[in-house]
């Protein structure tokens, strides 16, 4: 059984599958002569059989990675199922943005593998369900927002009419649709952060990848974005976001994940959680450090 699988099904309930069809065979299927082991093995493939297995959206294996001869990312492993929202922790410098781009294909693994979408290879049909919002988004300051939007959705096979739908859609959700052809250069940060969060889900896409979506972001805007967020999960959207702001990971988030010095800490449910997100993750950070914290 691979790991992923041993995430979704915990031992306790396994257990208790086991006894139920063992009493029931034992009972009804005068299975009696069967070994205990037999039984075992038997019955646990009957049980798994049952089980629908959610897929991976995200599976990461031993990725490490090197920049400017130092390393980076350490024997990273990270799984996230289909229609999850999933918010990856970390301190600066953690490697959270490393392991967005390893994971886009916009840094090449020096080890490891990742498959996205069950695709390890990234083919150009995986990249057409993808949306990505980067942590500096590069904008085209002498283009409206709209046009911004346009030019964005260009790149995927999406017909004209269908594209100046999906723009004035998005332009009402991020809250842009009075500034829509008011030029990028004159945008206040959080505009920027509202448009850039439009283009990455320009493409309707089944997985998004935000790095830091809320940063900048006045109250109503952080709102936007959680609302936002809440709403490509209903519609069975996969959201990979990496955030500061453990407070909106409790709120919204299914699952998470820790990052430290390129270590993977942690990754959990958020309703496994025992105590406020904040403790939790302090607590972590320090039992994985050594000596005083500093940002490198
Ligand atoms: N292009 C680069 N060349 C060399 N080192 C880099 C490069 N990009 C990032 N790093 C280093 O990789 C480490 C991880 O950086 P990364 O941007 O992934 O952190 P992060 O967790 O996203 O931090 P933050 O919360 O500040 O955004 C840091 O030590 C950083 O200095
Ligand atoms: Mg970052």
């Amino acid at each position: 059984m691979c790991y992923w699988k041993r995430n979704v099904i915990s031992l306790k309930q396994e257990r208790v599958m086991i006894r139920i069809v063992e009493i029931f065979a034992r009972k009804f299927w005068k299975m009696k002569h069967f070994s205990i082991i037999g039984e075992i093995f038997f019955i646990q493939n009957i049980y798994m059989s049952t089980i629908e297995i959610p897929t991976p959206a995200v599976l990461i294996e031993n990725l490490s990675k090197y920049l400017d001869g130092k390393q980076i990312l350490f024997d990273v492993n990270l799984s996230i199922f289909s229609g999850e929202v999933f918010g990856f922790l970390g301190p600066n410098g953690a490697g959270k943005t490393t392991t967005m781009k390893a994971i886009l294909g916009l840094i090449r693994p020096d080890e490891g593998t990742i498959s996205i979408l069950g695709d390890t290879n990234l083919s150009n049909e995986t990249k057409e369900k993808i949306g990505f919002m980067p942590e500096n988004t590069y904008l085209y300051k002498y283009l409206t927002g709209r046009e911004f939007l346009r030019f964005n959705g260009k790149f995927f096979q999406i017909s004209d009419s269908e594209l100046e739908e999906r723009i004035e859609e998005i332009l009402h959700k991020v809250g842009l649709h009075k500034a829509g052809d008011k030029l990028l250069a004159k945008y206040s940060k959080g505009m920027l952060q509202r448009i850039g969060l439009g283009q990455a889900i320009i493409n309707n896409p089944s997985i998004v990848f935000l790095d830091e979506p809320m940063s900048g972001l006045d109250p109503i805007g952080r709102k936007m974005v959680k609302d936002l967020i809440l709403e490509l999960k209903a519609k069975g959207t996969t959201v990979f976001f990496n955030t500061h702001i453990l407070s909106d990971v409790e709120s919204i988030c299914d699952s998470f994940a820790i990052i430290h010095q390129g270590h993977l800490v942690t990754s959990e449910k958020v309703k496994d959680l025992k105590e406020p997100l904040e403790e939790y993750f302090i607590q972590k950070i320090e039992e994985n450090t050594e000596g005083h914290l500093e940002v490198i």
